[in-house]
């Protein structure tokens, strides 16, 4: 998720560009640069690191000539590590070119271009956009057709800005998924990935939608839908500049339950092929042979991602037919566990940065094969590992884990499917079957989202409560777990997550009419009685009970409670994804309703980087 800031005027491009970098460095922040024609000539510049190391470099250029027009990029690494040559803006010929989103074939047009004659100079995605529209504009007669036929040959999500360096006065533009917008402004035009960078300059943007393509320049906006001039009604945003970083949201935590369906998007995107079904974890190719000999994996993490490893472990004993045991980073580095080079030791961090995990990696890495799944591109656990799985869920800011747990449940299903696929555990239906379930989540995570309101409306009813107990079967009972840490974490309030089963032999002595208790029902053949059952011996103890569940309209469950919590069913496996959904929302309100400051919760940070 990176951020993109372009000018057309008669102000110092710079200036506006690095002050509308800066309000978007929420949402990528591993290095950054700018283009800006100067002179008749388009000068690049970029850094690795903060916003503040580029601007250090025009510190030290105080001769450069003001230019009033330009584009400039924070980015969020997907595809090469974070590194001046792959930082944007990239070139290519007359062009430059800053994007956000993800180019899935972008292998096959690699070579392709490197056939006809294309030199790279990074490991990006987005360098290959330069290419192909620089050598559409040699080719076509206008700029809008060399856009038409560049966006024809791309798959993937794509926001790109781009300059001619022959057309100095217009800027290029196409969306499909990432989000851009236009800002109109009296004799100035402002390109961006998301209002707040512009919001200071003006109040009136156009949001671009998927399939267009732009062209804007102080003559006027052209917009067009499958060649097809549209226009686009501008509308005036009253948001603050604090609320539009987080997209309108009250807290980042709420922008980012709802970036979930966006995030699995990006984490899926490219890995399976539609029609065979097959996986392809390009940077994550452990060979059929290797994972052959795998007969023991073994997942590590601390916190939430912990609570993902659990999921994970159904993963890979169900489908990829792999014994699997999950451990807390901070036991394992001490407890000297019996490894041997056909044990997978696979870490789980968001931030890749947590000292608990990268030390257990360490105390492994001699003995045992190791990888990790994570969210930043360079972090340190990228650097310890032989492979690493990049979940693509972009910057997670609010220190209570979300959309990074549940693209981490995504990437933990891919791996399984791939190791199953290598093993021969999963024949070439079932493979096509899971992938084709995967890629359908989604569209039922934005459904999912719709329980907001009555997550809400029950929050508030409980949100007085001291205790919490929250029960779960199965490949669930990881996702109770996850629902009593949020609720901890922002609310302060004590909760507890245990497996139904296990309710009988302790803590059913805490039930009582003060108990609210959570219970999670996934359709199952087997488990969602059993779950039932386990209700009843709360409703029969007086404990007020909170359901949340995929199967719809369950009469003896809307007998027991009328706090009911519906979302889509996909499948049992997948199943915690779209029901830890309600979870987020339930802890989030009853935060809300007690006033605490959930971003910044008391005690806890983003990332422990000391043990
Ligand atoms: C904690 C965070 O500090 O670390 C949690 O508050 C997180 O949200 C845990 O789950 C583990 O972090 P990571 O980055 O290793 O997944």
């Amino acid at each position: 998720m990176c951020g993109i800031v372009g000018y057309i005027g008669f102000k110092d491009a710079l200036s506006i560009i690095l002050g509308g970098l800066e309000k978007l460095e929420y949402r990528g922040y591993d290095s950054a640069g700018v283009a800006l024609m100067e002179n008749g000539k388009v000068n690049v510049t970029r850094a690795v690191g903060k916003l503040s190391e580029l601007k250090k470099l025009f510190v030290a250029r105080p001769d450069s000539i003001k230019a009033n027009i330009g584009i400039g990029h924070t980015r969020w690494a997907t595809h090469g590590k974070p590194s001046e040559d792959n930082a944007h803006p990239h070139s290519a010929g007359r062009v430059s070119l800053i994007h956000n989103g993800i180019v899935e074939n972008y292998v096959e047009l690699r070579a392709k271009l490197i056939k006809e004659g294309s030199k790279f100079s990074s490991q990006t995605d987005t360098e290959i956009i330069a290419h192909l529209l620089n050598k559409y504009l040699e080719e076509c007669k206008d700029s809008i057709s060399a856009l038409r036929k560049t966006v024809s040959d791309l798959k993937g999500s794509y926001a790109f800005v781009a300059f001619d360096a022959r057309n100095p006065s217009e800027l290029l533009i196409a969306k499909n998924a990432s989000p851009i917008i236009i800002g109109q402004s009296e004799g100035e035009v402002f390109v961006a990935s998301d209002i707040p960078a512009i919001l200071s300059h003006t109040r009136q943007i156009v949001i671009l939608h998927d399939g267009d393509l732009a062209r804007v320049s102080l003559d006027g906006i052209y917009i067009e839908q499958d060649g097809k001039e549209i226009k686009r009604t501008s509308q005036i945003v009253t948001w603050d500049p604090i609320t539009a970083q987080k997209g309108g949201y009250k807290h980042f935590m709420l922008k980012e339950i709802h970036d979930q369906p966006q995030s699995i998007a990006d984490t899926i995107r490219a890995r399976i092929n539609r029609e065979s079904g097959k996986i392809d974890l390009a940077e994550f190719d452990f060979s059929a042979e290797e994972v052959a000999k795998f007969n023991r994996i073994i997942l590590i993490a601390c916190g939430t991602s912990w609570h993902a490893c659990l999921v994970g472990k159904f993963y890979f004993e169900k489908i990829a037919r792999i014994p699997c045991e999950v451990d807390y980073a901070s036991e394992f580095r001490y407890r000297e566990p019996v490894l041997d080079k056909n044990t997978l030791v696979l870490a789980v961090s968001q931030s890749g940065e947590t000292a608990d995990t990268l030390s257990a990696i360490d105390s492994s890495a001699k003995f045992a094969r190791t990888a990790a799944i994570c969210n930043v591109l360079g972090s340190s656990i990228t650097r310890k590992v032989e492979k690493v799985l990049f979940t693509h869920a972009g910057p997670e800011i609010s220190v209570a884990s979300t959309k990074a747990f549940t693209t981490q449940l995504s990437a933990l299903y891919l791996l399984a499917l791939d190791f199953g696929a290598k093993k021969g555990s999963l024949n070439n239906d079932d493979l096509l079957r899971h992938s084709k379930t995967l890629l359908r989540l989604p569209l039922l995570l934005e459904e999912a989202l719709a329980c907001e309101e009555s997550a809400r409306k029950i929050a508030k009813d409980f949100s007085s409560a001291r205790d919490f107990l929250y029960l779960a079967r199965g490949e669930c009972y990881p996702v109770a777990l996850e629902g009593a840490l949020k609720l901890k974490e922002i609310s302060y309030i004590h909760a507890e997550g245990y497996p139904a089963g296990e309710m009988k032999h302790g803590p059913i002595a805490l039930i009582d009419e003060n108990m609210p208790v959570v219970v999670v029902l996934q359709k199952s053949d087997v488990l969602f009685d059993k779950t039932i059952s386990n209700l009843r011996e709360v409703e029969s103890r007086d404990g007020k009970i909170i359901a949340v569940t995929d199967t719809k309209g369950h009469e003896e469950l809307h007998r027991i409670t009328s706090n009911v919590i519906e979302v889509p069913h996909i499948s049992e496996l997948l199943s915690p994804i779209l029901l830890t959904i309600p979870l987020q929302f339930l802890a989030y309100y009853i935060a809300i309703f007690n006033g605490t400051d959930v971003d910044q919760p008391r005690n806890l940070a983003k990332s422990v980087t000391v043990e």
